[in-house]
């Protein structure tokens, strides 16, 4: 509520810049009640009201100095009749009744009312009451609302025209690695921010050691996550799946900081490793996808990765959005210590490149398909990488794992010759990341002993790799990034493969057996 407690707001999101706005509202007088960043839209708009009159232009005056993201409805006392609404990252949907209009974050609460949705996009607001609804842009321009829709089986409704939620997040990859990045750069500076993370440049150099711990697919990104941090920010990094963390005695003390990621934010092991770590002095973070989860409560700091709803049990866009906050972290520490604002532009530069270029590589998926189905299906597949490539090869085989039943394992290229090989003949599909950075060389010595013992090989590689097209007999050719960034393209083909391989089997993708989404015990 604001201080009249004539304006109420509910608020589903982050206001990342709400410490800047509650400082300059309490000079204005505002005294607030709580300590949440809810709390600063009440007063925001109330404040705002005073000048502008009409309810709607005051929402979206408020909203222009908002930073984060926000599924926001507002009603005030002095016109009952009638709600505000929001959305920018969190989601937000209007159900059209008879007589009656509904708000709600996602459709399932409130299918059961309509069939009519109006789902709000980005940078969009509408005031709506019972007989009526008008979407405007925060600029106030007027937008043509699309009303879909929808049948009344709740589940089909939130996969849209996709046959499987697992499917359907592949695809949103465009969106939610934007909306993890989104308003997290800082253009001047050159540098990236991520509000969440309150450490000081004098506290940074108190860190002398960084632990990365988590699970599953989480774990797998850490692993990414620390050849960006030790690359960028030149602080020693290391991971650890957090089973084994909490019970290892692990080294660590104030001059830890200790990274959790977690989709869910409610794994059991991750969030008894963050008690550990905490209990040992370590400063902890949390990355997590699930506003107002334990993790997230739990921890000292932390940064979402705003991918939205993951209701597929095979993490994906959740994997790819872990993995762009990762790079903004190792940036940013990077330019509080030496990393030069000239290579920061770079950074920036590249990153703002990447939707663009997953969504040119979801366009192959007819082409993966039909890779699948020329292969046939395996009993076993090898996914070989190297650098930072080679957690990517992990996760590959983890998807495939655990959506279609294939037993699949990953290794780094060059450990292959010490036992692996001897799996190879020409029943082995030999997945191979290879896109063309400083060890496409070696990669490409590695595909040839794989070759030369009838292996199968497919590879992901840049259209610029030379000599590929000859040795490998499959390719699936993605777009060029800078090595650091690369698994957030090299990742998706692979995601992709074992969809259709699971597809292929008749698989429940998105209900695997055995597995769960969250797996909230030990
Ligand atoms: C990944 O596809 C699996 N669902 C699983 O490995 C998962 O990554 C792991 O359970 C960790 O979950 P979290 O990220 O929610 O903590």
């Amino acid at each position: 509520m604001d201080c009249e407690n004539k304006i109420a707001v509910v608020h589903n999101g982050i206001i990342e810049n709400y410490k800047v706005l509650k400082k300059n509202l309490q000079n204005e007088g505002h005294q607030f009640r709580t300590d949440t960043d809810t709390e600063v839209l009440a007063h925001l708009i109330e404040e705002i009201h005073k000048k502008i009159d009409d309810l709607h232009k005051a929402v979206n005056e408020s909203l222009k100095l908002v930073e984060g993201t926000y599924g926001l409805v507002v009603l005030s006392k002095e016109e009952p009749d009638k709600l505000i609404v929001a959305r920018k990252g969190s989601p937000l949907v209007i159900g059209v009744g008879e007589n009656e209009n509904f708000i709600a974050s996602d459709v399932a609460a409130l299918v059961v009312h309509t069939k009519n949705v109006i789902y709000l996009k980005d940078n969009e607001t509408a005031e709506v009451t019972a007989d009526s609804f008008s979407v405007k842009t925060l600029a106030n321009n007027f937008v043509e609302p699309v009303i879909k829709e929808i049948d009344w089986d709740i589940s089909m409704i939130e996969k849209g025209d996709f046959d499987y939620f697992m499917q359907k997040e592949i695809f949103e990859q465009t969106d939610s690695i934007s909306n993890a990045f989104r308003g997290r750069f800082n253009a001047n500076l050159n540098t990236a921010r991520l509000g969440g993370v309150n450490l000081k440049p004098e506290q940074l150099e108190n860190i002398d050691q960084i632990v990365i711990i988590a699970c599953g697919t989480s774990w797998h990104a850490g692993l990414i996550g620390e050849y960006m941090i030790e690359s960028m920010a030149r602080i020693p990094a290391k991971v650890q799946y957090a089973s084994e963390f909490r019970y290892r005695e692990p080294i660590i003390n104030h001059r830890t900081l200790v990274i959790s990621i977690s989709q869910s934010g409610e794994t059991a092991d991750t969030l008894a490793a963050v008690r550990e770590a905490k209990e040992k002095g370590a400063r902890v973070m949390g990355i997590t996808n699930v506003i107002g989860s334990t993790i997230a409560r739990e921890t000292d700091f932390g940064s979402y990765i705003h991918a939205g709803a993951e209701i597929g049990v095979a993490s994906t866009k959740a994997f790819t959005s872990q993995l762009t906050v990762l790079f903004l972290l190792g940036w940013m520490l990077g330019r509080m210590r030496m990393l030069t604002p000239e290579i920061g532009a770079k950074y920036a530069e590249e990153l703002i490149k990447i939707p663009e270029k997953v969504e040119e590589i979801l366009s192959y998926d007819d082409h993966i398909k039909e890779l699948v189905t020329s292969n046939g299906i395996p009993t076993n597949a090898l996914y070989l990488g190297r650098g930072i490539n080679y957690p990517v090869a992990l996760e590959g085989a983890l998807k495939l794992k655990e959506i279609s039943y294939i037993h699949a394992e990953g290794y780094p290229a060059a450990e292959m010759k010490h036992g692996p090989i001897a799996l190879i003949d020409e029943n082995m599909p030999v997945v191979f990341i290879a896109p063309n950075d400083f060890v496409y060389d070696k990669i490409l010595t590695n595909i040839e002993e794989v070759k030369a013992r009838k292996g199968k090989v497919i590879a992901i590689a840049n259209k610029d790799s030379k000599g590929i097209e000859d040795i490998a007999d499959s390719v699936i050719y993605i777009p060029k990034t800078i090595s650091l960034l690369s698994p957030l393209l090299t990742v998706i083909p692979l995601q992709l493969l074992a969809y259709h391989y699971a597809i292929a089997k008749n698989c429940n993708v998105d209900q695997p057996r055995n597995l769960a989404k969250s797996v909230t015990v030990e």
